[in-house]
Formats: C-alpha cells, structure tokens, sequence
C-alpha cells in the first residue's frame, strides 16, 4: 500500500533507489517517483505505471548524479494513477518534495485552508496537502521544525521522506500507522517501508515508532517526538536475508513460496514440537501462560488470507482447548462497539504486521482491557511490537501479493497454540502427542501433494475460461473452500464463490449450469458422506467436479471430472494439505490467462490504510 524509500550517503542515489523501488513494487504499482537534489536544483521525475516506465523516463533525461534522494512506488487512494498524482508532491515554491504512505483524513479542511492562503494545487492527492503545508509553513533552516508543525495539524496515518532545495543535506523522515525503518550504513542511511529495500546495504536498522520524526544527515541523525522530545533509538539486526527476498530459480514469487512451504513449515515449527513431552513450546507466549489457560473468550481477527486462517484458528481452538472463540473482520471489529469481557484474549493475525484494520482493531482491543496476541509473519513490524506476547510464523519473508505460505504458516502456529492452550486445559496427553506427531508428518505430505503440479496445471487449463467457480467444503475444509476461490479471484480475475457445502443447497446452487466448475474439498473425514451428497447435487445439474480427495479414494474418483490426491491426515490438520491444489489451481489459472500473477490489478499485499 505504497512504498517509500529515501537514501542519502557518498554513493549515486539513483540505482539505490530503484532497486529499492523495485522490492517495495509488491505494496502498489499505479506510479513511481523520485526526487533528488541536482545542481542546486529539485529535481522530480515520475510516471504512472511500474517502475520500468519510471525507468523509462529517467533513461531519456542527463544522469543524476546526486547522493540524496527520495522515491515512491503508489497504490492509489486519493486520485486516479496518472502522471500529475504520482509521488512525490511538492509544495509551491517548488523546494519542498514529499513522498507519503498512509492517508491524511482531513486533507480536505487542510486543502481548503491552504487554498484560502492563495496556494493552487496541482494534483488531486491527499499528500499534496501535506507537502503544500509544510511548504507554508516553512522558515530558512527549519525544515524539521516545518514538518513537525504540519504533522500536529494531521489527522490520519503517514510514513513521509521529506526533501527541501535549501537544506539540501538532509532527509526529514516521520511516521503514524504506516511502517517506516532506518537503515543504518558506514555514513550513510536508507530509509524505506519495508526491511526488503534495506537489506541488500545494511542488515542494521532502526524502528521508527509512531509520533516520531527522524533527521537524517551524512553525520548522523537525531530523533524526535511529534512534541520534540528527544528519543534515543536502538540499532537492531534484521533477521531479514537477500536470498530470501531474490526469485531463485522461479518464475514468479507465488511460485516460488507455495514450493517453499515444506521449508517454510519446518521452520515454522522448528523447536516448538515436543516430541517426547507431547507438548508445543512457544517462547512468545510463556510469560502469558496463566492468563491464557485461565481466558474466557477468544476473538480472532485478521484481514483476506490472515481472515480464512482465523476461522480455522476458531476451530482449532474450540477443538483441542474448548476455549469459546470466534472470528472477526478487524474492519469491522473496530467500530461496532464490541463486548470485551474480563478474560478475553484477542488474536491479531498478520503477515505483514502493518495491515491498518487489523492495527486498528488490536489498539481498540487493548484499549477496551483485552489480552492482545499477535501471529505475525514480519519480525519487528507494527503489530509485533503492540501486542503483549506473540508467536511469529518464520516462514520467511511473502513477497507475491496473493498470499500462500503465510496462510499455511498462520494455520500451523494456530494449530499449535491451540495444542499448547489445550494441554493447559482438556486435551490429554496421549490426544496431544498425535496431533503433535501428525503436524510434523505436514512438510512431507505438502511436498507429496507438489509432486502432482503439473496434473493440476492441466486440468486446471481446461477450465480457465469459464468465468464462474464454485469453492465447497465442510468443517475445516469449509475455510479452505473460501481461501480456495479468493486466491483465484485475485490473481486471475475470474469470479468464484466459497461456501460450506451444506449452503449451496439454499441460494447458490441456482449458479450451476451446465459446465460450471465445482471445487469440492472432499477429503475422508467426519463430513465425508455428506459432500459426496452435495457433490452428487451439482453433478445432477451439469456442473463440473473438481475434487480434493484422500489418496486411494475411488469412490471420489467415479463422481468426480477431475481428482486430485492428497495424503490422508486428521480433519483438523487438514487444511494445511487442501490448500495447496488451490494454490496450484490459482497459480496456473492466472499464467494461462496472461495475468500477473505477482503484481495482481488493484491489489497491494500490505494495505495499511483502513
Ligand atoms: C491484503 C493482501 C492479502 C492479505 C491481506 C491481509 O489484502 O492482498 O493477501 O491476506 O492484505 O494482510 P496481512 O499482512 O495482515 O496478513
């Protein structure tokens, strides 16, 4: 949802900044920008479209050959994707350039205001507002000064990089709800959205806090609160590596992570199955053991994919802890003036740890007294470090925007926190050792169901023209239905429905026609006998089966178009095992239709606006 990067140090700005652009591309690609300080002169060079017309535009101009820069890479919110929106924005006097992630909320009083003082502005963006006020409000030398008093006068959320012609050593850096991290070179320093566009000059880096305003020159840097209190920031080492951030040998991110999700899950649960002491260890939530065996309630909460693996969270819990539990939207939690009784534990779920709903919601829950968790793919990100205990997924880092490993990654850590809770409360021993023994037995089931990819790229091409799929599945497979269709909306554009079963009987069953696709998760199981039911229903009305099924299932096989196999597992495991047919499913649906698959229209992979 916008990525920003801004760099300045003794090397040429220019390629640090586009590369660094180019790892950010993942969080929005409707323009790009750069702004450095040329000759005595601002120099501002953007483009709708992805970086490479960026790259375009500034291969026809003289190098720049500047050492201080800043660069925008944008999701468009205020404003359609054209030239005249791109970031970055400046202020009147043309000295002032201003890249910004996040939303200003009253921009249009600001804009108003401003107006009044005689300022006409170019661009119909909110963060044009935001560049044209720290221009009013600017006195010679006092940038940061300027910047501090428009930030007061914002209401919204911002990560900003702000340059200024006549201060021409320095970057003036600042944040509220958007991510923002300081990289820390030998004199030199790159600021960005994400650790992707550091790591590959540094691996120290510095977390900005929300509220503060960082100064950055070739000496060094000086932080601030909003109400200039000086704060002294500790230099940290990113977890982060540049192998896992490059493609490999893969053609495309979503490849390349549903591939990697044996290796992913291993390191997921590396150290925290006990094996011999049939129980879960998680370091993250220890200190909290108490207070959780002894929780009344759970709410979940996440956003898309983070949303699917919480209602498997819900599931899981209720299962093995018989802790009541339930899901929410974060964007909805927040401002329906939920219930937060004593005892109630809230679980924010996130890859990136910046979702903005999510944030929002977990604030709220903190607020109204409740225990906040967080199940985080992004070490150090906004959401780690608000919650009060946590469990990361460490699957490595998810750069395709539709998301894969995180998802598995989310329902393993759920899985075992609901082992651990429940070995704190109903789950016995002997029930706790299987399910520890069998979530160990998933990289290797997962890496069988991979084996049958180019089975499902060739079905999976049959079918790509049809515009209308259904999702069903039942119990744990029921999220996994709906997990199943939103992978295939998003990448290929191609309109699907995920439902229980059960459901379709009641409305949606009216859709099928004579070839529709039907994807049933039709795994053995407790609801076993009852999918073969509803599949018999939409095989009698024409449409086309598609079935996940357990090896050796020929039953599935006789009613089913088209099977795919997986290995057998406990109901409760096994959304870990259907989901990747589907991603396969998704993954080559989209290469068929000539989509980007990592780069899907309209989407960005962090959205850290509400
Ligand atoms: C965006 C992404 C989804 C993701 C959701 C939540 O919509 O496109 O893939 O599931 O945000 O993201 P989070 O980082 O909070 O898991």
């Amino acid at each position: 949802m916008c990525g920003i990067i801004g760099y300045i140090g003794f090397q040429r700005a220019q390629p640090i900044l586009l590369e660094g652009l180019k790892r950010l591309e993942y969080r929005g690609y409707d323009s790009a920008g750069v702004a450095t300080i040329e000759d005595g002169r601002l120099v501002i060079v953007k483009s709708a479209g992805r970086i490479s017309n960026l790259e375009a535009c500034l291969e026809q101009r003289p190098l720049l050959q500047s050492t201080i820069g800043i660069a925008h890479t944008r999701w468009a919110t205020h404003g359609c994707p054209n030239d005249i929106n791109a970031h970055p924005h400046s202020d009147a006097s043309g000295r002032i350039a201003l890249v910004h992630n996040g939303i200003i909320e009253n921009y249009a009083t600001l804009r108003q205001y401003l107006e009044g003082k005689g300022i006409t502005f170019r661009s119909e963006t909110d963060t044009e507002v935001l560049a044209q006020l720290i221009g009013h409000l600017y006195a010679p030398g006092q940038l940061e000064s300027a910047v501090r008093q428009a930030l007061i006068q914002v209401q919204g959320t911002y990560g900003i990089a702000v340059l200024c012609l006549d201060e021409p050593d320095k970057i003036v850096v600042a944040r509220r709800g958007s991510p923002l991290i300081i990289g820390v070179g030998a004199d030199e320093y790159i600021v960005a959205s994400d650790a992707s566009a550091i790591v590959q000059h540094t691996s120290q880096v510095i977390y900005l806090s929300d509220g503060e305003i960082a100064c950055l020159d070739r000496q060094g840097l000086r932080t601030t609160t909003l109400d200039a209190r000086q704060v002294s920031k500790a230099v940290q080492s990113l977890e982060l590596t540049l192998e896992q951030i490059e493609l490999g040998g893969y053609q495309h991110y979503m490849q390349k992570e549903i591939f990697e999700q044996p290796t992913a899950l291993r390191n997921c649960m590396r150290g925290r199955l006990d094996m011999h002491e049939s129980r879960v260890v998680l370091g993250g939530i220890t200190k909290l053991d108490r207070e959780l065996a002894r929780a009344r309630r759970i709410i979940l909460m996440g956003c898309g994919t983070a949303w699917h693996a919480a209602l498997i969270g819900e599931y899981l819990l209720e299962d093995f802890a018989r802790i009541p539990a339930e899901v929410e939207y974060a964007s909805e939690f927040r401002y329906r003036n939920p219930v937060i009784e004593f005892g109630t534990a809230l679980v924010a779920i996130s890859q990136s740890g910046e979702t903005a709903d999510t944030l929002a919601a977990l604030r709220e829950g903190k607020e109204r007294g409740a225990t906040v968790l967080g199940v985080v793919n992004a070490v150090g990100s906004t959401i780690a470090r608000e919650t009060d205990a946590g469990v990361y997924l460490h699957v490595g880092p998810e750069i395709g925007v539709a998301s894969t490993k995180a998802f598995t990654g989310q329902v393993a850590v759920l899985a075992m926190v609901a082992i651990w809770l429940g070995r704190k409360r109903h789950l016995s021993p002997t029930a706790a050792e299987i399910l520890i023994r069998e979530l160990a037995r998933i990289p290797e089931r997962i890496e069988q169901v991979l084996t049958s990819a180019e089975h499902i790229r060739e079905v999976t091409e049959k079918y790509c023209d049809r515009e209308n799929w259904l999702y069903l599945g039942r119990g744990y497979n029921y999220p996994v239905a709906l997990e199943g269709a939103l992978k295939l909306k998003e990448i290929s554009y191609i309109h699907a429905e995920g439902m229980p079963a059960a459901e379709m009987k009641h409305g949606p069953i009216a859709l099928i026609s004579k070839g529709t696709p039907a994807v049933f998760i039709a795994t053995r199981g407790a609801q076993y006998g009852k999918v073969i039911s509803n599949i018999e229903e939409v095989r009698s009305r024409g449409g086309c089966i598609i079935a996940v099924a357990t090896e050796g299932d020929a039953a599935v096989a006789k009613l089913a178009d088209h099977v795919f196999y997986v290995p057998d597992t406990p109901d409760p495991l096994q959304p870990l095992v259907t989901v990747v047919p589907l991603q396969l499913m998704a993954y080559y649906a989209a290469l068929a239709r000539g989509c980007n698959v990592d780069k899907p229209r309209n989407l960005a992979k962090s959205v850290t606006v509400e």
